[in-house]
Formats: structure tokens, C-alpha cells, sequence
């Protein structure tokens, strides 16, 4: 096992690549398990596929990208601001720890210990699933967790929600969906992803939970997965934000950082197959459960979502977008505009998708009930 040379810091690098780190002597490695999802074995009562997801890493030598990190500097003015840059900025200062195989200890599991089938990559990545008989109860969300025994003394657990193969799938974009993210201001991104609070977007808790009622109700088995084009290292703080603002639990699909990945706005912003390709992942694991896409016009989840309505009609229940305010009335005007709808739903039933400025309008009975009307005025 060692130390990569690849910085996972490259990821928020706004100026020129800063060179290799090495490791400090004796750094303890750290797991973050990402939170991911379990499928059922079909044909079996209790065995599932389950999904590992993560990064072995140990904290970086230097500082990851002091021209950044300058600028931030600049921009903190407060002492919460400063704190919040210290902590922030931290989650991206880490190496990838490459070659590590991780043994699990899953406690619902009669078998209790596995080892992941592949090893880190020389990003630290892991990305594996193992096929175990979980016999033992779930937490109040529906979920296993997990531990890795071994490595170093930082232990964090992980989770898997066991997703059955029928049901409502619950696909939300983060940023501008969720939290307040602006993604349409380079300076208001900055500020939001490393000075301050996380916030969360007006009615969205209530909506998500709302649906998260009806659908149980319904014996419709709602999962919710957040996906967003945000790097894994914000995945802690994406996590903490979502459950202290109320949404309901689920899979984080984030970005892989990887040295290609050069500039922090990539990630937010800019073509990608990446939540097309996401979302068949999520298809091909579950192929017969319907799907709500929740997104916002900021970014390209209409286009990203119209793909997948086209690709599979039969398992788009509904599209909710997000049409974005206050930030930028010019690009506002194209992004939110009729024209730009008309090309990524073209194909798509208009009783399929709707746009909305205000959640608490959304009729979620109509929702839960497999409807998809658009919002009360
Ligand atoms: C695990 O289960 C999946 C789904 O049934 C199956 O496709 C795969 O071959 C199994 N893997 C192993 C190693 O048994
Ligand atoms: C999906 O539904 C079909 C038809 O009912 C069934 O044959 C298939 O096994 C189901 N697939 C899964 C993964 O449950
Ligand atoms: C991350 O990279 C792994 C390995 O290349 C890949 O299997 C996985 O799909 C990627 N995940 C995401 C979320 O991009």
C-alpha cells in the first residue's frame, strides 16, 4: 500500500496545478464510506447485492492550492467565515492512499466480515459490491452500516440502504435544488461551498418529506438518492447539511476526483454524461422501480432528465424543475426560457415534467399517486 502522488486537492485548483505531495510520516489513514445502496438477490429471501463506495486517504502534506486558498483568505471577513474556510478547505486537503483492500465488518450479516474484491485505486477510490445474506434489523431509515477494522485509528462507518427491486426512486440534484448553491456566480459558489452555512432551498425538506409520507403510505417504497456533480470530499458536510435540514436520508452519488479534474467549477458546472450515466447506473440496478427527477435550470438536469425520459418512458413517473431566480437575470432568461424546455423534453409527454419557483405548490398527493401536474399558481 502507498501513498499516491495524486493530489485530490488538483479538484479545487482555479489556477495553475500545484505539483505532487508526499504524505507526512506516519499520517493515519482515514476510510470515508460514501452512502450507497443495496439491491435484492432476486429469487433469494434475504441475500443482496451490496454496494461499497469510498476513499482511503491520509491528510496532505501541503497546502493543496494556495492560490485558492489566497482568495478565500481574501474573501472571509468574519471569524465564522474564517473557521468555516479552516474546516472546509481541510476536507479537500487529502492524498489518495492506493493499493489499500479494505476488510468490512457488517453487523446485520451472519457472515459479520468481508473484504472488498478490489483495491484502491491511486485515487484512493474503492468502488466494489459483495453479495451477503443480511439477516439482522436495519436503522430507522432502512439501512446497514458497516466499519472498516483496520486502517488506522479514524474510523467512520458506512451505510447502504436496501433498496427493493419495486418502488419510487427519487433521483434530487444538489446544488440550487436542495441548498443554495448559485451556481450561475463564481464568487457566490465560493462563498457558499467554503465560508458559509449550507442552506437549505425554501420548501424542499417539506416537499421531500411530504412525498417520503405519501409514498410509504402508498407501499411504494420510496428511496431517495442525491445526486450532483459536487467532488466526494464535500460528501460529509452534504451529509450533515441534508440531515440537519430535514431531507430524508438516502445514497449520495458524488463526482470521483481524479487528475483530469482541474478546475473546482467543473464540477459544478459544464457539459458532462456524468448524471445520465448516474441515473443507468441506478436503472441498471433497478430496473423495474419507477423514478421522480427532481432538478433545477441552473445547471443541465432538464436535458440530463429528458434523456433518460426517452430512454425509459415506462419508468418516468414524473420531472420537477427548478427554475432558478435571482442570480443572474440575462442567463436566467435563456435557462429558464420556453424554447430551451421545448428541446430537452422534445419527446417527453408534457404530463410528465413541470417547472416550479415555489415547492410548496407541488400537489404531492398528485405526485405520490404517480401524477405529475403542475404546481398550483
Ligand atoms: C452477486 O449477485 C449479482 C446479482 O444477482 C450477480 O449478478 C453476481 O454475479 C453475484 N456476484 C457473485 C460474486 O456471486
Ligand atoms: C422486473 O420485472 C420483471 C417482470 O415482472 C421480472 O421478470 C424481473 O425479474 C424484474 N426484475 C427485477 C430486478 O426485479
Ligand atoms: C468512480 O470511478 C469508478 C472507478 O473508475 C467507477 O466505477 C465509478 O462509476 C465512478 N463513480 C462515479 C460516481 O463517478
Amino acid at each position: 500500500m502507498r501513498v499516491s502522488a495524486t493530489s485530490f486537492a488538483v479538484a479545487c485548483t482555479i489556477g495553475a496545478l500545484t505539483g505532487t505531495q508526499a504524505a507526512p510520516i506516519g499520517a493515519v489513514e482515514r476510510v470515508t464510506f460514501v452512502d450507497q445502496v443495496a439491491s435484492r438477490i432476486p429469487g433469494t429471501p434475504d441475500s443482496w447485492h451490496v454496494n461499497f463506495h469510498g476513499y482511503v486517504t491520509v491528510p496532505a502534506h501541503s497546502t493543496p492550492d494556495p492560490f485558492l486558498l489566497t482568495t478565500l483568505q481574501v474573501f472571509a471577513k468574519t471569524d465564522e467565515e474564517k473557521a468555516t474556510l479552516k474546516e472546509r478547505y481541510g476536507w479537500f486537503a487529502v492524498s489518495g492512499v492506493e493499493d489499500a483492500q479494505l476488510p468490512v465488518t457488517i453487523p446485520a450479516s451472519p457472515s459479520k466480515a468481508v473484504t472488498l474484491p478490489t483495491k484502491t485505486d491511486n485515487t484512493g477510490l474503492f468502488d466494489a459490491a459483495v453479495n451477503v445474506s443480511i439477516t439482522g434489523p436495519t436503522d430507522k431509515h432502512g439501512a446497514i452500516t458497516f466499519k472498516s477494522q483496520t486502517l488506522g485509528q479514524d474510523q467512520v462507518g458506512g451505510m447502504a440502504y436496501l433498496v427493493e427491486p419495486e418502488g419510487v426512486s427519487i433521483i434530487s440534484d444538489i446544488d440550487d435544488t436542495i441548498k443554495i448553491t448559485e451556481v450561475l456566480d463564481k464568487v457566490k459558489v465560493l462563498k457558499h461551498t467554503f465560508l458559509q452555512p449550507f442552506e437549505a432551498v425554501y420548501g424542499m425538506p417539506k416537499l421531500y418529506t411530504d412525498l417520503q409520507t405519501k409514498l410509504s403510505a402508498l407501499n411504494k417504497r420510496p428511496a431517495f438518492h442525491y445526486l450532483s456533480r459536487s467532488p466526494w470530499t464535500l460528501f460529509g458536510g452534504l451529509k450533515d447539511f441534508t440531515t440537519a435540514a430535514g431531507f430524508p436520508a438516502g445514497q449520495f452519488i458524488l463526482r470521483n476526483l481524479s487528475l483530469k479534474d482541474r478546475s473546482f467549477f467543473d464540477f459544478l458546472v459544464g457539459g458532462s454524461s456524468f448524471k445520465v450515466d448516474r441515473i443507468r447506473d441506478h436503472i441498471s440496478l433497478f430496473p423495474n422501480r419507477t423514478l421522480i427527477m427532481i432538478g433545477d435550470s441552473g445547471e443541465l438536469d432538464p436535458e440530463s432528465y429528458g434523456v433518460i425520459a426517452r430512454e425509459k418512458p415506462q419508468l418516468v413517473s414524473c420531472i420537477a424543475i427548478r427554475a432558478i431566480q435571482g442570480q443572474d437575470a440575462a442567463v436566467e432568461k435563456t435557462k429558464n426560457s420556453p424554447e430551451r424546455y421545448q428541446i430537452a423534453f422534445d419527446g417527453v409527454p408534457k404530463d410528465k415534467w413541470f417547472t416550479f419557483t415555489d415547492a410548496s405548490k407541488i400537489n404531492v398527493d398528485e405526485m405520490a399517486a404517480g401524477k405529475c401536474g403542475p404546481p398550483a399558481l
